[in-house]
């Protein structure tokens, strides 16, 4: 009796994909959550601001209950594992897990292994795999401010490595008809070749940005970083930082994102990051519209 689920950007049908942004724009512009009823968990196994708290403001705003689990306080600490803990919560009647993990592919496991209860699992972001609703909400947010991917250049700059909101993003501006996908950053911090396929590399950040319609900026993932394979601090921000000089030259129609959490001053000036060019605020404001139309989406509705 299985559900659905959202787990990865490539499992997500293109009508799927297309309904999800378009609602949530939808809700952004003032549309009614449709009420849905049914439990919600809430399950950060790291750390997390806007992708808990947006998850947990679209199920209370949408009337779903929400249960959040704390994992230092919860018997995983007795070693239960992530499977046992999922059938226990289905087992009370939980509708759907909001899961993030360390590790990757963490929540397609535990799909997999609640496949006999009427569970949906959702992919609040998974070690350096995935972060499913941050690309879509990225992609709304774009929309919201005009902008349709399709033909139009972004740049993606930074810690593209160890960024599961990297691959979500390429995977899904891939399958909007972006017309090129450039990433930027030190070589250490780049994927490895295979990753890049049909997406342009480059090792200077100027050339990058030329031309670019849409810039993303990404932290130094250093929670997920074994090696110290790059440069830091100053030399990091000259590099590779989206500077006040190096916005100066954008486009005035683009537009520059950052799925947080923002190191100013590092990969991104202070005052570019609350630039009028700037939608990092817009992308969090878009965070709770996208994950209302995802529990839309997978919960019963009342
Ligand atoms: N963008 C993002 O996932 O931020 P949090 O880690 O704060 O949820």
């Amino acid at each position: 009796m299985s559900r659905r689920h959202l787990l990865e950007i490539e499992d997500l049908a293109d009508d799927s994909i297309e309904a999800l942004i378009a609602r949530a724009v939808e809700l952004a512009g003032g549309a009614r959550p449709r009420a849905c009823r049914g439990e919600v968990a809430s399950l950060f196994c790291e750390a997390s601001t806007r992708t808990r708290v947006s998850f947990e403001l679209a199920a209370q705003r949408l009337g779903l209950s929400v249960v959040r689990i704390d994992p230092a306080l919860s018997s995983s600490t007795k070693g239960e594992s992530l499977a046992d803990t999922g059938r226990t919560l289905a087992a009370m009647g939980i509708d759907a897990i909001v899961v993030r993990h360390t590790a990757d592919g963490e929540p397609g496991r535990l799909a997999a292994d609640l496949a006999d209860w009427p569970v949906a699992v959702i992919n609040a972001g998974d070690g350096v795999r995935g972060h499913p609703t941050q690309a879509l909400l990225d992609a709304a947010a774009l929309r919201e401010a005009g902008i349709d991917v399709a033909d139009r250049t972004i740049t993606i700059v930074g810690d593209i490595r160890h960024s599961r909101v990297a691959r979500s993003s390429l995977a899904l501006y891939r399958r909007l008809g972006a017309g090129r996908l450039r990433v930027a950053g030190p070589p250490g911090l780049l994927p490895d070749e295979d990753e890049l396929a049909g997406i342009d590399r480059f090792d200077d950040l100027d050339a990058a940005l030329d031309g670019a319609d849409v810039v993303v900026c990404l932290r130094i993932q250093r929670e997920r970083i074994r090696s110290r394979d790059y440069p830091d601090g100053e030399a990091y921000h000259a590099a590779w930082g989206l500077t006040r000089q190096r916005a100066a030259h954008l486009a005035s129609h683009a537009r520059i994102l950052h799925p947080g959490p923002v190191n100013r001053g590092v990969e991104i000036d202070s005052d570019v990051a609350d630039s009028t060019q700037s939608l990092i605020l817009a992308q969090v404001r878009m965070g709770v519209y996208l994950r209302t139309a995802v529990f839309e989406w997978l919960i019963r509705q009342v």
